[in-house]
């Protein structure tokens, strides 16, 4: 049993955890203040104001090897659901960084064959092993930030043998950590060199052969496309889209981020858990997801980083919508998993107030990955993966604490990683 006493701020905490808040819902973020929370089994178990402290006392009685955990007065969360993450890959591109800064935009370093080809040309050329360490160091400097669940897509290798590579890394990394992973196929990430001028063929191999590989082996949970300009059409996200269903891979498609796609209205049709990225969203975009299974996703270090205009997350919320955030730490467009980091930006630029960052981050994200039954609330039942800050005076003081990060202590099934 693990029990966590002097909690400032006791957040997300459920009776009955809700499967996504959209909307006004998501400015409510349920608080404890000065509260204690028990842990057992690797469970959350019960939780309270420390008024109430003589009721933890009579656990105590019974459970005599208890580890108990003065939080000193910081806030405690359930863990972040980062629900979009590229994390295998070979290497950084920081001469795209440095192309960018002269003057070059990311589209026309795409064209050029640097961006995702260029990180598939180092993917080739790198072991599995290789790759695995190195994603797995990264998901550990994820869990520093406070994050405990992760989407990890392919889409780096756009060959058959590649993208199986990288599936099977994210298959390894799952027996590795007991930090719940969710893995997308994201063949359809760019046209590989080779088929440059026959990209018909690419999406037909991926058709053919690359989805029923991955299903044979249960290398996917999720199925993916980037239905941008310059990347792939509507017609053929609603072809590759329409064939992971045959394998039973519910879209999480990358859509909008370049220009009005078509994507958020081909992956609403097709029941995509999620649509990301978002930056080109009107209200035709916003009809269309208004009363959908779809949760929109947001990726502000993106537009951050590639100096893009914020997705609409305001007016999204105000038309009534939920909201998920994610950090698509990758190589190209966002190098960083610092969900702290996330949460700033959102509120900074995009007009987020801090209660709807945290639950864009834990219930929604958690949605967003199809581990809402296991994470994103603080509930009786659900795995005790939570963090533990400084002391501070409010929560709106871990999103205004920009580019440091308050937590020092994540903790997965009630056990302490960092
Ligand atoms: O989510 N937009 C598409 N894919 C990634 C970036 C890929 C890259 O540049 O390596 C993203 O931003
Ligand atoms: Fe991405």
């Amino acid at each position: 049993m693990l029990i966590v006493k002097n909690i400032g701020f006791l957040t997300g905490t459920y009776e009955t955890a809700p499967e996504l808040l959209k909307g006004r819902e998501m400015s409510h973020l349920p608080v404890t203040e000065n509260a204690w929370l028990i842990c057992e089994n690797g469970f959350f178990h019960s939780w309270g104001s420390m008024n109430s402290w003589d009721q933890v006392q009579v656990i105590l009685e019974k459970h005599t090897q208890a580890e108990i955990i003065d939080a000193q007065g910081g806030m405690v969360s359930p863990v972040w659901c980062d629900s979009h993450t590229h994390i295998v890959y070979a290497g950084p591109r920081e001469t795209e960084f440095v192309d960018r800064i002269n003057g070059l935009t990311y589209e026309e370093i795409a064209r050029r064959g640097g961006g995702i080809l260029n990180s598939a040309k180092k993917l080739a050329e790198t072991p599995e092993e290789i790759l695995l360490e190195a994603a797995m160091s990264r998901l550990n400097e994820m869990i520093r930030f406070g994050t405990g669940a992760v989407e990890i897509k392919s889409g780096y290798g756009l060959s058959f043998d590649a993208e199986i590579k990288m599936l099977r890394v994210i298959k390894k990394m799952k027996t590795l950590t007991e930090v719940p992973i969710k893995a997308t196929f994201l063949g359809a990430h760019a046209i590989p060199a080779d088929f440059k001028n026959k990209r018909e063929e690419y999406i037909d191999l991926i058709i053919d052969r690359m989805l029923p590989a991955i299903a044979d082996e249960g290398l996917a949970d999720y199925c993916d496309v980037f239905c941008d300009r310059g990347f792939f059409t509507v017609e053929e996200t609603d072809r590759i889209l329409e064939a992971g269903w045959k394998y039973q891979l519910q879209p999480k498609i990358h859509a909008n981020e370049l220009d009005f796609s078509g994507g958020i209205q081909v992956g609403v049709k097709h029941k995509a858990l999620s649509v990301d990225h978002l930056e080109f969203t009107g209200e035709k975009e916003i009809e269309a997801l208004l009363g959908s299974v779809t949760m929109p996703t947001i990726l502000p270090s993106t537009a951050f980083f590639l100096k893009l205009h914020y997705a609409p997350a305001r007016k999204m919320i105000d038309s009534g919508l939920p909201v998920a955030l994610a950090s698509d730490y990758n190589p190209g467009s966002s190098p960083s998993g610092n969900m702290p980091f996330v949460l700033s930006l959102a509120c900074i630029h995009m007009g987020m107030l801090p209660e709807e960052v945290i639950n864009a981050a834990t219930v929604n994200g958690a949605y967003a990955m199809g581990v809402g039954s296991t994470n994103g609330s603080i509930c009786k039942g659900r795995t005790a993966s939570f963090f533990i800050t400084e002391k501070i005076n409010s929560p709106a003081q871990l999103p205004y604490s920009f580019g440091r990060s308050l937590i020092h202590s994540t903790y997965i099934n009630g056990k302490k990683i960092n």
